[in-house]
């Protein structure tokens, strides 16, 4: 864990001065899956990655995942495990389907923060901001997704210094494709799953049009049953 903590110190201010500092993390399989489909619940890491996984929520302040990941998982997103706080919840929900009994909606101490689209239905915005979440209204992007450069200068403005960004394939998707992505914590479970890729393939646009993101000055470790990949993120 010490030179995880080390890696995590030495690279902090690597991000450009308009948005946060963006770490990616999630668990794969040998042959590149999420999950075994998408909408089933798979566990892919062992207790030691937990572990590391929750050390890496304590050393952000916020954390953010999509609506996908909210309705499949309904995680916690809480810190349980490693010293320190737990970071600031973040969702992705353009129509507001985040369950009012969901895990992140009873949490006794950090209500989410939701981003949605403009549409949203005023009784239903009352009914989560009752309750403690904050509602960020944004715009969305050509793919009908909220605008991922309108939310991180929205998040810098309120004085977010770093994220991370814990899934699901969508969003993993969405922050390499935009290029907003700083560093990535990747474990790799020894296990071929033929299931939900971790990145989407589109038949009417290209992914990554102008070069691949790759891991800069990477590290291995193994951690537990699984070996974990740590890099900053750079344009190839
Ligand atoms: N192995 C791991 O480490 C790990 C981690 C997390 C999740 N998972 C798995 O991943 C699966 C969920 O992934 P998913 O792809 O279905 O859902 P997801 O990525 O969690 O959420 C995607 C949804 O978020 C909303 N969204 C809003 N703005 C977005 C943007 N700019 N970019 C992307 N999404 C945006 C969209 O829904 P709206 O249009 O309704 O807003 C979109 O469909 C589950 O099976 C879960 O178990 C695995």
């Amino acid at each position: 864990m010490e030179r995880f903590k080390y890696w995590l110190n030495a690279t902090q201010s690597f991000h450009p001065q308009w948005r946060p500092l963006v770490t990616l993390s999630y668990a794969q399989s040998l042959d590149g899956c999420l999950a075994v489909r998408r909408g089933q619940p798979t566990m892919l890491s062992g207790p030691a990655s937990t572990c590391l996984t929750h050390m890496l929520r304590a050393s952000h302040e916020t954390i953010l995942v999509g609506i996908g990941t909210v309705l499949v998982d309904n995680p916690q997103l809480n810190n349980r495990l490693a010293p320190g706080p737990s970071p600031q919840p973040i969702i992705l929900d353009t129509y507001l389907r985040t369950p009012l009994t969901s895990r992140l909606m009873q949490r006794n101490d950090r209500l989410p923060w939701i981003f949605t689209g403009r549409d949203i239905d005023a009784n239903r915005r009352e009914a989560y901001e009752g309750k403690g979440a904050t509602i960020f209204i944004c715009t969305e992007d050509r793919k009908g997704y909220l605008n991922l450069s309108v939310i991180m200068r929205c998040l810098s403005k309120v004085g977010v210094r770093s994220i991370m960004v814990e899934g699901g394939a969508r969003v993993i998707s969405s922050f390499l494709r935009h290029r907003l992505v700083d560093r990535a914590v990747v474990t790799l479970t020894p296990i071929w799953l033929a299931g939900l890729p971790v990145l989407e393939r589109s038949r009417n646009h290209i992914v990554f049009p102008s070069g691949y993101p790759r891991l800069a000055k990477p590290f291995y470790r193994q951690v537990g049953a699984e070996l974990v990949a740590c890099g900053l993120v750079e344009e190839s």
